[in-house]
């Protein structure tokens, strides 16, 4: 595995990380407060075509590699971490799948608009009732003679989904309590029975909404079938492989803004006769925090470079989230630690670090889930 960037993907973060400094650090916290969905910030990032990046072209994306995709969510998520789930859901949980299950047909007609960020997409699979176990889901979609479904249900947390125009939902197409069968459905705004209810209050990522949505006897024709019928599941887990590598990139960005604070307030701060850098305390725990990062930035890229030589990489992209996303809860957690007192105010930053990290713990799979998915793919090798 190579360690250096090619001179495209060095150029892909400077542009990244430029772009993230200027336009959007200096609005992370007033985002965060006013929970304000960062719309011309989303408008600049289709611009620089980071909306669809591994996608190619042809399809209205950038051209890029996923390695690319995750450095960028890294930059963006470093900034703001709102800024990076909007991004990370369209581009891989949305985009991605699209691409690699949809027809010509949804190529064309809905990644184009979405890949080039004139339009939104959103994923749903979680339901109030089921979150980890998402094979439980209660959606049912009934296939009617003519192909067509007819979709009942609710989908939970959706991300992006206020404001999306398209959302892939999945629902069960074969009930059966023992092995059920899904199917990944296209669906846009506006189509009769589609309800999308008003922004969820969260702990962190404030800016980034997420809703519930409802489907009541929504007419969903054949065309918008994403892969096959009953193969939904398989759709869902592909997508959530890339997707986790995403979080796991929006973990280190996370992360890297809070110890990066962590190390000019310690030069800064006097305590005990000079600055609380000189300390071994304080020390120690900015050493700590540097080494975790940089292990999971290192399984982050792995991850990564592995999708995009088309190799498995479902248990790395796993191992990438799971760690990225604890390490960012500790390197916050430290980072308030070495600010004392001030960590714990809403005047620095590092308390919104500490919200926004803890949530990667949980979406895209919990660290529970992707210990599972580990241990799965040693025990069957
Ligand atoms: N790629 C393709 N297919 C896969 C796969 C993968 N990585 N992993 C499993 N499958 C297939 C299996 O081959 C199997 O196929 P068959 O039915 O044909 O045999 C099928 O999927 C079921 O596999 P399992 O028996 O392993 O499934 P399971 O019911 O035991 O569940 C699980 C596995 C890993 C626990 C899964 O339910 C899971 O990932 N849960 C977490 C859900 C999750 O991550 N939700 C996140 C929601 S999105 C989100 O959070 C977005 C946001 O807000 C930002």
């Amino acid at each position: 595995m190579r360690f250096e960037l090619t001179e495209e993907q060095s150029l892909v973060l400077a542009t990244a990380r430029d772009f993230a400094k200027r336009e959007i650090e200096p609005k992370a916290a007033s985002l965060d407060r006013e929970a304000r969905w960062p719309s011309e910030i989303i408008a600049q990032m289709a611009e620089l075509g980071f909306l669809g990046m591994a996608i190619p072209e042809a399809h209205g994306g950038a051209g890029l590699d996923y390695l690319s995709y995750a450095l960028v969510v890294e930059e963006v998520s470093r900034a703001c971490a709102s800024t990076g789930v909007i991004m990370s859901v369209n581009n891989s949980l949305f985009c991605d799948p699209i691409y690699k299950f949809g027809t010509d047909d949804q190529k064309a007609r809905v990644l184009a608009p979405v890949a080039s960020g004139k339009a939104l997409g959103a994923f749903g699979l979680t339901e109030p009732s089921s979150g980890s176990d998402a094979r439980t889901m209660k959606s049912v979609a009934e296939q009617q003679p003519d192909g067509s479904f007819v979709l009942n249900g609710a989908k939970n947390w959706i991300t992006n989904g206020p404001h999306a125009e398209f959302i892939l939902v999945f629902a069960v197409s074969t009930v059966d309590p023992v092995k059920p069968r899904h199917t990944a459905l296209l669906l846009q705004k506006g189509m009769p029975g589609f309800t999308v209810a008003e922004p969820d209050h969260k702990l962190g990522i404030h800016a980034a909404h997420s809703a519930t949505i409802f489907f009541d006897n929504v007419r969903v024709p054949k065309e918008n079938v994403v892969g096959e019928v009953g193969g939904g599941f398989k759709v869902a887990m592909a997508t959530l492989d890339g997707g986790r590598i995403g979080i796991a990139a929006q973990a280190v960005g996370i992360a890297q803004a809070a110890f990066e604070k962590a190390v000019a307030y310690s030069k800064e701060r006097e305590s005990f006769g000079g600055v609380i850098a000189n300390l071994q305390a304080i020390q120690f725990m900015l050493a700590d925090m540097a080494t975790e990062l940089e292990a999971a930035r290192l399984l982050v890229h792995r991850a990564a470079t592995l999708k995009d030589q088309g190799k498995k990489h479902n248990a790395e992209a796993s191992m990438a989230k799971l760690f990225a996303s604890e390490m960012a809860t500790r390197v916050a957690h430290k980072a308030i630690q070495v600010h004392g007192g001030y960590g714990y105010s809403t005047e620095y930053d590092v308390e919104r670090h500490y919200r926004d990290a803890r949530i990667t713990e949980i979406y895209e799979g919990t660290s529970e889930i992707q210990r599972i998915v580990v241990a799965n793919s040693l025990l069957r090798e």
